[in-house]
């Protein structure tokens, strides 16, 4: 299967640990024997701090978003490290190059594009882009909620939803640098536009990528509204 994975920064790069690179390292090049792996790596707070300093400075968003970018590239380098000759070397800085890269066989890791989205809007247009069969959104929560799970105790998980589902809940969220709680509005245009095939899992444990795959029920599945 060729597969688009977004790994949320506030997984990745938790508590500056080299660890969460070396697991995600070791699960994704175990998957790559079977699979095409393309990865976004998302900025978590490192990305969030950078974007703070440059609000200070009264940069415009555009150019908190570029700054974001930056980071999220960073943490894209750093995975690529990890995997070491599994990876393209090089962080990919556009779908084009997203798809040049994959010529060789190895993972192909990028970080963000262009301001005024996520990286998990990128991990959708990549996903069209490549032609994807499955895209895996990898968070810090179990899957997608109906409210905050970490600030409310009765937020139920949806084990299924569908993009206008997601759309009404997001219509009445912030859009500004940094502030993406879970995919944005952008992403979930794109996964309703071309229908992909899109599963949202608890990223702190990496085996769940595996798992998704193999069809376990985890988190939460997008599913047509068609
Ligand atoms: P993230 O995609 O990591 O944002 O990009 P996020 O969802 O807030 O953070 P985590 O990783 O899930 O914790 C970080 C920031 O970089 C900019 C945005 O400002 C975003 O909030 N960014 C990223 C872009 O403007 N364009 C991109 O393509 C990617």
């Amino acid at each position: 299967m060729k597969i688009v994975i977004t790994i949320g920064g506030s997984i990745i790069i938790k508590n500056n640990d080299h660890n969460k690179f070396k697991d995600y390292a070791d699960i994704l090049r175990d998957m790559s024997h079977e699979n095409q792996l393309f990865i976004v790596v998302g900025g978590g707070k490192p990305a969030r701090d950078y974007i703070q300093i440059a609000r200070g400075l009264k940069a415009s968003e555009a150019a908190c978003d570029d700054i974001g970018i930056e980071v999220t590239r960073l943490n894209a380098k750093l995975l690529i490290m990890a995997l070491e000759e599994d990876a393209y070397p090089q962080v990919a800085k556009n779908f084009h190059e997203a798809l040049e890269f994959s010529v060789s066989g190895k993972i192909v890791i990028m970080g963000g594009t262009e301001p005024a989205h996520s990286t998990d809007a990128v991990g959708s247009i990549l996903a069209e882009f490549v032609n994807a069969d499955l895209m895996i959104n990898a968070t810090s929560v179990d899957g997608l909620y109906d409210k905050d799970p970490n600030k409310f105790k009765d937020a139920k998980m949806f084990t299924e939803i569908t993009p206008g589902e997601m759309l009404s809940i997001l219509s009445s969220k912030e859009n500004k640098a940094g502030t993406y709680e879970f995919l944005d509005i952008t992403t979930v245009q794109i996964i309703k536009r071309s229908n992909i095939k899109t599963l949202i899992v608890n990223g702190e444990d990496p085996e769940n990528l595996q798992k998704a795959v193999d069809g376990e029920k985890i988190g939460t599945s997008i599913i047509s509204d068609i």
